[in-house]
């Protein structure tokens, strides 16, 4: 690659990159985890978030994103008892958090 291609990728990837980084996908955290340690939420509160009474996964699918967070801003300090989830919770970004408890409040 000539070196102006090479300048154009760069600066293309320091645009491009923290765009990322602010914006992370809900949808995606949610099915497949944060890459940084937080499992999928799905694996036990279902693909469709509706919870699985099996293991105590309650349906998370329409609570509101203000619910959401304080649950997870409680189970990362140490609340609830639960310990997967103070795992789980402690493992995400004030904007992971953000963005799951956007998209789990826009299902049904
Ligand atoms: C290893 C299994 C597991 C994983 C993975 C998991 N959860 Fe949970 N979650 C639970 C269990 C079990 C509870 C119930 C805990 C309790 O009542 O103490 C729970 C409770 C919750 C609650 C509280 C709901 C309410 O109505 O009080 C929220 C919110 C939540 N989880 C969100 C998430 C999110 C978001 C993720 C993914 C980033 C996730 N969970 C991943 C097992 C899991």
């Amino acid at each position: 690659m000539k070196l102006t291609a090479w300048m154009a990728l760069f600066a293309a990837m320091t645009v491009i990159a923290p765009a990322f980084a602010d914006s992370p996908d809900g949808q995606q955290i949610f099915l497949h985890g944060n890459g940084a340690g937080a499992m999928p939420c799905a694996a036990c509160h279902g693909v469709d978030a509706d919870g699985n009474t099996s293991i105590g996964a309650p349906k998370l699918a329409g609570l509101s994103a203000g619910v959401i967070k304080s649950a997870l801003a409680n189970f990362a300090g140490g609340g609830g008892g639960n310990a997967s989830m103070q795992y789980v919770a402690q493992a995400l970004s004030p904007a992971e958090i953000d963005a799951v408890a956007a998209y789990l409040s826009s299902l049904k």
